[in-house]
């Protein structure tokens, strides 16, 4: 395992955060972001040479299979996860990692202790962040490891119809911690972001995707940082376009464009790159 950087504006100027290890590790520091924003929010994706973040192919649709299970890939990954107070999925991202558990050691084993005193130096109050899982019409698998793991506080975040749906499925009292938001069958990014912060004290959120909920985020200007790791492989959009981009169903035009600014830049002897950008407002 062993990550060079080649470029690097966002360590520079803050303070340490990162343990000595986790830092000799990543070769260099992992700020925050300077931001007054509630919650401050961190993406992060690997795509393909092409763009590609999932193949959709059932049981193979994750980004593990876009990364070609890189060790490096992994290790950011868990770095991001220890920092954050709480990792939020879509529903589809959810359904496609049955028994995945969206915390630093489940990605990263190796150096699972290392992220708790990563987490404990940075002051958080738990062990794992918080998992979200995001669907607005409520079909989600309470059944999962993810709700029945005593360590893992877990939440669902859903619209009314959502939660008459899991009541339906589920009987009157639910297995899992569900909230209910404003919104037809969508909602509104801001509103959960509020909540997060308001009621969970989320200060840094790790929006982990998919591409269709990382992207009502984007058009409501609620991503501060994206990571992205290019993995040199290229897999192709499929007979019909049905594999996505990280922005899935956004189409903005030239004068619409959301603008990134390059923090880092940091590599690995596999050829894989990994990315930060801060991503206007
Ligand atoms: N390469 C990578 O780094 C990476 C990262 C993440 C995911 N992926 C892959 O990407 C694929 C999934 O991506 P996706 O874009 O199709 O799905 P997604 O964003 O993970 O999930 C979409 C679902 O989430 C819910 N949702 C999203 N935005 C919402 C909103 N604003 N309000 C309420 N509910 C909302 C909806 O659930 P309901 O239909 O239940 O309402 C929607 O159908 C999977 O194959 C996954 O493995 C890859």
């Amino acid at each position: 395992m062993r990550i060079r950087t080649l470029y690097d504006i966002a360590g520079q100027a803050a303070s340490r955060c990162l343990t000595e290890q986790l830092s000799a590790l990543y070769d260099g520091d992992l700020p925050l972001p300077d931001s007054t924003r509630k919650p401050v929010v961190f993406a992060n994706f690997v795509q393909s040479l092409d763009g590609i973040v999932s193949l959709k192919i059932p049981g193979k649709s994750g980004g593990a299979e876009i990364s070609g299970r890189n060790e490096e890939d992994a290790f950011v990954m868990g770095l991001l996860r220890a920092m954050a107070d709480a990792v939020m999925i879509g529903e589809d991202t959810f359904r496609n990692a049955p028994g995945h558990l969206w915390t630093a050691g489940f990605v990263y084993p190796k150096l699972e202790e290392e992220f708790v005193a990563l987490r404990a130096q940075l002051g958080k109050r738990s062990r794992h962040p918080l998992n979200i899982v995001v669907s607005g019409m409520g079909n989600v698998n309470l059944g999962d490891r993810l709700f029945t793991q005593p360590e893992i506080q877990a939440l669902v975040l859903t619209t009314k119809q959502g939660a008459t749906q899991l009541h339906r499925r589920y009987g009157d009292t639910l297995p899992a911690a569900v909230r209910v938001l404003p919104g037809d069958s969508v909602l509104n990014p801001s509103d959960m972001a509020a909540l997060l912060h308001a009621d969970y004290r989320v200060r840094l959120l790790l929006h982990e995707g998919g591409p269709r909920l990382f992207s009502s985020f984007l058009t409501q200007g609620l991503i501060d940082d994206l990571f992205l790791t290019i993995a040199p492989r290229i897999v192709g959009r499929g007979q019909s376009g049905e594999r996505p981009n990280v922005s899935g169903p956004l189409a903005l035009d030239s004068e619409q464009a959301i603008r990134g600014t390059l923090l880092s830049v940091k590599c690995a002897e596999s050829g894989h790159l990994f990315l930060r950008y801060q991503i206007a407002r």
